[in-house]
């Protein structure tokens, strides 16, 4: 019999204040610098829209750093990962031989939320782990059978930032195009920060953009009602 004690952040340890580049000079500027260490971001957008690329870019500039990152990963195999990663430049390859990454393939029917926080946690503390990934909240969703997911994410990435580990959480959204959505609202008090990828019509054409916010959805939906905050890189 294994018992998984609830996951509560009140731990913490000092760190430094300092932001974390993208890599891309373009989204940095955006980001004004990057974002900061310790600090959960959610990557929002459709599907295939790049929200698990660009959390990759952010653990290719930490593995080069000398950090290392784990990608949970409950969609998508170890394999595409490393296929599609590996296609845009990023050498996920080097980085696992290296151990400035790990990708764990994450099934969410053997996991609960409490299993799942244990091990972040356990593999935290044993490799000192700096930045971690959790593709994607549907997953996760699975793994806690829809009970108490806000409480549980919370939990985790509260614990993790207040220790110094940075988390991306990247949120599949529905629409595609229009209206301004995001599709887990619940969740996005969570974020410290909100990059949203999406997909616009500029006369006819469909253009690739993204938005970034660091204050959470609710600014983030009122700054893009003006909608002057959309920038194409
Ligand atoms: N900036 C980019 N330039 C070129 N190709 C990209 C870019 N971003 C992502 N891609 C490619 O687009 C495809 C989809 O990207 P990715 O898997 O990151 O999307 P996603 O939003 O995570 O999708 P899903 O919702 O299915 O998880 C991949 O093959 C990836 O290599
Ligand atoms: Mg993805």
């Amino acid at each position: 019999m294994v018992v998984y004690p609830r996951l509560l952040p009140i731990e913490t340890v000092a760190f430094a204040f300092e932001r974390l580049s993208s890599g891309v000079p373009e989204i940095d500027e955006l980001l004004g610098g990057g974002i900061e260490r310790g600090t959960t971001t959610i990557i929002s957008g459709p599907s295939g829209s790049g929200k698990t690329t660009l959390g990759m870019q952010f653990i290719k500039e930490a593995a080069g750093r000398g950090e290392r990152s784990v990608v949970y990963t409950f969609e998508e195999s170890v394999e595409k990962l490393i296929e599609r990663s590996q296609s845009v430049n990023i050498p996920v390859k080097q980085m696992l031989e290296r151990g400035t990454l790990e990708i764990v393939r994450v099934e969410p029917l053997v996991h609960t939320a409490y299993s799942f926080a244990d091990m972040v946690k356990r593999d935290v503390k044993q490799n000192g782990t700096k930045l971690v990934m959790v593709d994607s909240v549907s997953g996760y969703r699975l793994a806690v059978r829809g009970v108490e997911l806000e409480a549980h994410l919370h939990g985790l990435c509260r614990y993790l930032n207040n220790i110094g580990v940075t988390v991306l959480i990247p949120v599949e959204m529905k629409k595609i195009t229009g209206d301004l959505q995001i599709a887990e609202e619940n969740i996005s008090y969570l974020a410290d920060n909100v990059i949203l990828l999406r997909y616009i019509e500029v006369r006819g054409e469909l253009r690739r953009a993204i938005v970034f916010s660091r204050r959470g959805w609710g600014t983030l939906r009122k700054r893009c009602a003006s909608s002057r905050l959309l920038d194409t890189v």
